[in-house]
């Protein structure tokens, strides 16, 4: 390489040598100038004379859980002009090359910020089948592969509740949120009602106790309101979230609906009797 870049100097040396001979009553330094310039007009702008590298700082080993995005991170010091291309191992398909996504599956992405040494590969809604080897490719000559493993797990946070609660007006909401499968010693969590994080309510009387490494997070809101009624999710890293529905009702309505559900309990069985009565009427009847 160097022995190559030696040449391209001398060559250029030479050939403004003779353009300024005819063209340039050009003393000897003039022409070491003009050809220091034509030089670095053949040269990218960003290289800086070293040969690419990966800067080992990052992740080789990702684990996502099935649906979540999985990031690959790839960085690379000194890329100068080359590509960095991901490529699937286990089918050599090349997925993306530079920011182009060159695959069908749309769930490919990648991620590049300008002028960063870092270059990702966005899996999104990650499968099965995507768990295994990518490699993260430099196209020097010859050229440089790093390989990173995505493991992909199901874990998904489970409230400990009935999709849907009916909690009384001034009583305390109190829910637990797991996520046991949750990969990696820590698990960050959160809460949302409906779209809003909990943390940045600016209601009083929330709380929210969690347990990074038993991976368990409770949610406590005291003296509920109507307005406390929604759709509460609990969002665990690396894992699917879940989500019950809080309905705030009034003590009477409380009543109605334990009367309302003791009687949806009750019907089919009156049915059944009918039936049954019916049947052996049928039966006892002479043919
Ligand atoms: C990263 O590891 C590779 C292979 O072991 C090595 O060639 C390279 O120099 C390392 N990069 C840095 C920045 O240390
Ligand atoms: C909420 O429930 C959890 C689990 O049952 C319990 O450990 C915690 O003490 C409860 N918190 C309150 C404030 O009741
Ligand atoms: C609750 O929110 C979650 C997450 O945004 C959503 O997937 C779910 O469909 C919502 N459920 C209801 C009943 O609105």
């Amino acid at each position: 390489m160097l022995v190559e870049h030696f040449m391209a100097l001398l060559v250029i040396m030479g050939l403004t040598a003779t353009v300024d001979k005819k063209s340039r009553p050009s003393s000897q330094y003039f022409g070491h100038l003009a050809a220091a310039e034509e030089l670095s007009n053949l040269i990218p702008d960003n290289y800086d004379g070293l040969e690419p590298q990966f800067d080992n700082s990052t992740a080789r080993e990702v684990i996502a859980a099935l649906g979540t995005t999985a990031r690959l991170h790839c960085r690379v010091r000194h890329l100068g002009d080359r590509a960095v291309s991901w490529i699937r191992q286990r089918d050599l398909h090349i997925l993306t090359i530079g920011i182009m996504t060159y695959t069908n599956d749309q769930r490919f992405l990648a991620r590049h910020i300008d002028n960063s040494d870092e270059w990702v590969l966005k899996v999104v809604s990650v499968q099965p089948r995507d768990a295994g080897v990518y490699e993260c490719q430099v196209s020097t000559e010859p050229k440089i592969s790093q390989a990173y493993k995505l493991v992909v797990v199901t874990s998904k946070a489970q409230i400990l509740a009935n999709r849907e609660l009916f909690i009384q007006s001034g009583s305390d909401i109190n829910l637990t949120c797991i996520a046991p499968q949750a990969p990696g010693p820590y698990t960050h969590m959160v809460w949302h009602k409906d779209t809003e994080l909990v943390s940045d309510s600016t209601r009083g009387g929330i709380r929210v106790v969690s347990e990074q490494q038993m991976k368990t997070s409770n949610l406590v809101i005291s003296r509920v309101l109507n307005t406390d009624s929604g759709n509460y999710t609990c969002s665990a890293e690396n894992s699917n979230s879940d989500s019950v529905f809080v309905h705030i009702i009034k003590s009477e309505q409380h009543a109605a609906m334990q009367h309302e559900l003791g009687a949806r309990l009750e019907l089919p069985s009156l049915a059944l009797l009918l039936l049954a009565a019916l049947l052996s009427a049928l039966l006892a009847a002479p043919a």
